[in-house]
C-alpha cells in the first residue's frame, strides 16, 4: 500500500513539474517583448519592403503578410537581413519582394508565437501619382516631447490620408540611446505602422554609436560608401525618383556620395527628381554659420544642378524655408528648389541674422516661417520681427506629384489651436517623358575603392574650410560679434 501511495505520489509530483515547467515557458514567451516596429521603402515600392523590429529575448524573425484578409506569405520571397542582438536588445530586418503592384497589404511581425499588431501598407501602383508627408527634426528625449511631436503628424495624416509614404529628414531622436528610440516608437508606432516610411539620417541619429541607423530601419543601403552613421538609399515611386543622402559622413558629404548621386540620378529616366538629406545648404538658423552648409551649397549643389535636380528636401535647422529655384548659386527658372520643411518637434530655431547675406543670400528666400514665439516668426522680406504668435507650433509638408504637376503644401499645427494652419505652398510643372538617362553602368562601390576616397574627401573639405569658410568668418567677425550680442544668439 506504501509503495503505491509513493507511485501516486511520484506521479502527481511529476505531473506537477511538467506544469509548472509548461506555465514557465509559457511565461518566458510572452515575455518576449515586440517593439520598434516599421515597415520601410526599400528597393522596388511597387514589389518589396523592408521590415524592422525588435525583441526582449533571442527569437525568430517571422512575418505574416496578409492581402485581402488571406494569408499570402508563402507566396512571397522572405529574406533574412539580420537577426542579432544589438545594444542590449535583438533586433531582426526581414525584406520581403514578390508582392503586387497597387496593392494594401496588412502583415505582423514576431516570433511565431508572439506577434505585434496589424500593420499596412500600399504598394505603389505604376501610375503617375505620388502623395508623400515630409516631416523631421522631432529630436526629442522625454516622452512628453515625442508624444507632442507624434500630434504634428497626427495632423498630417488628417491632412492627407492616402500617404503613400512618410519622409522623415532625420534626428529622429537627441542622443539616439535605447530609451529615447523606445519612447520615439511608442508616440510614431501608430503612424510606422500606417504606412510606409522613407527615413533620412540625422547626425543626432546614432551619436557615439556607429550603426544606429541601418540597424533600426531596414533600408537598401547603397553599397558606396560605409553605414557608420547614416544609409543612402534611392527609390522610385510614381514618375519621380527620390535620393536620400546621409550627410554625416566626414560629418557633411564625400567624393564617393557625391559620384553616387550623380549616378543614380543620371541613371533615372523618371519625370522628377528629388533628393532627400537631413542637412541644408541654405538655412539662417543655427547651422547655416558651419562649414558643412557652405560645403553643401557649394559643391553638393553643382551635383544638384548637373542631373537636374527639382526639389531638395532637407531639415536639421528647425525653422522652415523655402527658396525660389537656384542654379549655380543664382536664382534661375528651372533649377532646383531647396525646403527646408521646418521641424515637428518642439525644439525651434530663431534667425541668426548674422548670417543673412554672409553665409546665405536672403535674394534666394521665397517663403520662410520661423516657428518659435517672441522671435521673427514670419519673414516679410524686411526684417525678421514680424511675429505671427498663430505660427508657433510644429511643420509638417504634404507633397503631391500627379503627372507633370508638382504641389508642396507646408502646415504649422498651431500649439495655441491645435488648428492645423497652411503657411506655404509651392507648385512646380513640367512636361514629362522628356528624361533621358546619360548613365547606366554599376553605382556601387567596394570597401576598399571607398577606402581610397577617404582621405581626398578630408582633404576636399578641410580645404574648403580654411580657404573658403574661415576667411569669410574671420572678415566678418566684428559683424557676427554685434548680431550675437544684439540677439542674445549664436
Ligand atoms: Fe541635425
Amino acid at each position: 500500500m506504501k509503495k503505491t501511495m509513493k507511485k501516486v505520489l511520484c506521479v502527481v509530483m511529476c505531473l506537477a513539474l511538467l506544469l509548472a515547467t509548461g506555465i514557465v515557458s509559457a511565461f518566458a514567451e510572452s515575455d518576449n517583448v515586440i517593439s520598434r516596429v516599421s515597415c520601410t521603402i526599400n528597393g522596388d515600392t511597387k514589389t518589396q519592403r523592408g521590415f524592422c523590429w525588435y525583441t526582449t529575448e533571442e527569437s525568430e524573425s517571422q512575418i505574416k503578410i496578409s492581402l485581402n484578409g488571406e494569408d499570402v506569405t508563402d507566396a512571397l520571397t522572405v529574406y533574412e537581413k539580420m537577426n542579432e542582438e544589438w545594444e542590449g536588445n535583438y533586433v531582426h530586418q526581414l525584406t520581403v519582394s514578390g508582392l503586387t503592384a497597387g496593392s494594401e497589404y496588412t502583415y505582423q511581425v514576431g516570433d511565431g508565437e508572439n506577434w505585434s499588431k496589424e500593420g499596412k501598407f500600399t504598394t505603389d501602383d505604376g501610375d503617375q501619382k505620388v502623395n508623400f508627408i515630409s516631416i523631421g527634426d522631432v529630436q526629442a528625449s522625454s516622452f512628453e516631447n515625442f508624444e507632442r511631436a507624434s500630434y504634428v503628424l497626427d495632423a498630417a495624416f488628417e491632412t492627407v490620408p492616402n500617404a503613400d509614404f512618410v519622409a522623415n529628414m532625420g534626428d529622429f531622436t537627441n542622443d539616439s540611446t535605447n530609451e529615447e528610440w523606445d519612447n520615439y516608437f511608442a508616440n510614431f508606432e501608430r503612424h510606422n505602422m500606417a504606412t510606409s516610411l522613407a527615413p533620412t539620417a540625422g547626425n543626432h541619429d546614432g551619436l557615439g554609436v556607429w550603426h544606429w541607423f541601418e540597424n533600426i530601419f531596414n533600408l537598401d543601403e547603397s553599397e558606396a560608401v560605409q553605414t557608420l552613421n547614416g544609409v543612402n538609399y534611392s527609390f522610385d515611386y510614381g514618375n519621380a525618383h527620390f535620393a536620400v543622402l546621409n550627410t554625416n559622413d566626414l560629418l557633411c558629404v564625400t567624393l564617393a556620395q557625391m559620384q553616387w548621386l550623380k549616378n543614380d540620378m543620371n541613371k533615372s529616366a523618371a519625370d522628377w527628381k528629388i533628393v532627400f538629406m537631413h542637412k541644408s545648404p541654405y538655412t539662417l538658423g543655427k547651422d547655416g554659420k558651419w562649414p558643412d552648409a557652405l560645403y553643401l551649397s557649394d559643391v553638393l549643389v553643382k551635383i544638384i544642378d548637373e542631373c537636374d535636380v527639382d526639389l531638395v528636401m532637407s531639415g536639421h535647422d528647425h525653422m522652415y524655408l523655402r527658396t525660389k529655384p537656384l542654379a549655380d548659386n543664382k536664382v534661375t527658372d528651372g533649377g532646383a528648389t531647396y525646403v527646408l520643411g521646418g521641424t515637428a518637434g518642439t525644439k525651434r530655431y530663431e534667425v541668426r541674422e548674422f548670417s543673412a547675406d554672409l553665409y546665405m543670400k536672403t535674394k534666394f528666400i521665397d517663403a520662410m516661417t520661423i516657428q518659435k514665439g517672441g522671435y521673427g516668426n514670419q519673414w516679410n522680406g524686411k526684417d525678421w520681427n514680424d511675429t505671427d504668435e498663430s505660427n508657433v507650433g510644429g511643420v509638417f509638408d504634404a507633397i503631391s506629384i500627379d503627372g507633370g504637376n508638382l504641389t508642396l503644401k507646408a502646415y504649422v499645427l498651431s500649439e495655441d489651436t491645435m488648428t492645423t494652419k497652411l503657411i506655404d505652398t509651392l507648385t512646380l510643372t513640367k512636361e514629362t517623358g522628356k528624361a533621358k538617362p546619360s548613365f547606366s553602368g554599376d553605382n556601387s562601390t567596394s570597401v576598399f575603392d571607398y577606402a581610397l576616397t577617404v582621405i581626398p574627401s578630408f582633404l576636399n573639405l578641410a580645404k574648403y574650410t580654411f580657404i573658403n569658410w574661415l576667411p569669410k568668418t574671420l572678415i566678418f567677425l566684428p559683424k557676427i560679434i554685434y548680431y550675437v550680442i544684439k540677439t542674445d544668439t549664436f
